[in-house]
C-alpha cells in the first residue's frame, strides 16, 4: 500500500495570533476537500489555540515546533507534551536543525523528546540532515546514520508507531537551494535503512520520510513524484496561504 503523504508547514518564529487567524481564513477554502494527503501546520506556541480553534472541522492538523521531555516541573520557559495535547495539538517537530544550531540541542536530547512525544500520543516529526561541510566531506550518510541511531535509541517498534522523519539538508534550508529529488531519495533510503535496523523492515516500509529545504510550489511536484519522498516540511513557502495551498495541491 502506498504511504500517505504529509504536507507540513513549519512557521518557525513567524506570525502572531491575529496573523494566524488571517492565514487560516484564506488557506482553508483553498484546500477544502483536499484529502489525498495529510496536512499539518506548526505555528509558534502562542498561536496554537487560535490555529486549533480556527482549523477545527477542517482536514488540517496542528502541531508544535518543540516540546520539553518532562511532564511538568521547574523548567522555566518550557512546554510539555501533555500541555500540547491538552490544547489540541496532534503533532510536534523534534530536533529541527535550527534547534541544534542555535540552542545546542543534541541527538540525545532529540531521543528523550521523541520518547516523551510518543509516550503522550503525539505524532513526532523528527528532523535529521547534514550541514554543507559534512556533505562536501562525503559524510552525509554517516551523519544521517548517527542522527537516526541516537534519535531511535531504546524505542520499540510498538512505541514508535506514529513516527515521521523529515530529512532536511541544512544547506537547503532557507537558501533557495533544493536537493534534487534523486539526492533526497538517496538520503531517505539511508534513513529508511536505519529505521529498519531499529524497528524492523515492515515498520521502515511504512515510515513516512518527508523532505524539507526550500520546498516551493515550483518544485513540489517533482519532489513528491519520488517514491521515496513521502511529503514535505515547508518553512518560508508555508507562510503565505496561496503558496502553501499550491504546495499541498502539487
Ligand atoms: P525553508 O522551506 O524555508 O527552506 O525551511 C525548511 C525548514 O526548515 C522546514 O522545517
Amino acid at each position: 500500500m502506498p504511504r500517505k503523504k504529509v504536507l507540513a508547514a513549519n512557521w518557525k518564529m513567524y506570525k502572531n495570533p491575529s496573523q494566524t487567524r488571517d492565514f487560516f481564513r484564506d488557506f482553508l477554502p483553498l484546500i477544502s476537500g483536499n484529502d489525498r494527503d495529510e496536512i499539518v501546520v506548526c505555528p509558534p506556541y502562542v498561536d496554537l489555540p487560535t490555529a486549533i480553534e480556527t482549523a477545527k472541522g477542517s482536514n488540517v492538523a496542528i502541531g508544535a515546533q518543540n516540546l520539553h521531555w518532562e511532564k511538568e516541573g521547574a523548567f522555566t520557559g518550557e512546554i510539555s507534551a501533555a500541555m500540547l495535547l491538552d490544547v489540541g495539538c496532534t503533532h510536534v517537530i523534534i530536533g529541527h536543525s535550527e534547534r541544534r544550531q542555535h540552542f545546542g540541542e543534541s541527538d540525545d536530547v532529540g531521543n528523550v523528546k521523541l520518547k516523551a512525544a510518543l509516550e503522550a500520543g503525539l505524532t513526532p516529526i523528527v528532523c535529521v540532515g547534514e550541514v554543507l561541510e559534512e556533505r562536501e566531506a562525503g559524510l552525509t550518510e554517516d551523519v544521517l546514520r548517527r542522527q537516526c541511531t541516537r534519535a531511535f535509541y531504546s524505542i520499540s517498534a510498538r512505541k514508535a508507531g506514529k513516527l515521521i522523519v523529515a530529512y532536511e539538508p541544512v544547506w537547503a534550508i532557507g537558501t533557495g537551494k533544493t536537493a534534487t529529488p534523486q539526492l533526497a531519495s538517496q538520503a531517505h533510503l539511508v534513513v529508511r535503512g536505519e529505521a529498519a535496523k531499529a524497528f524492523g523492515k515492515e515498520f521502515a516500509d511504512n515510515l513516512r520520510i518527508l523532505y524539507g529545504g526550500s520546498v516551493k510550489p515550483e518544485n513540489a511536484k517533482s519532489l513528491m513524484a519520488e517514491e521515496e519522498i513521502d511529503g514535505a516540511l515547508v518553512g518560508g513557502a508555508s507562510l503565505d496561504p496561496k503558496s502553501f495551498a499550491a504546495i499541498v495541491k502539487y
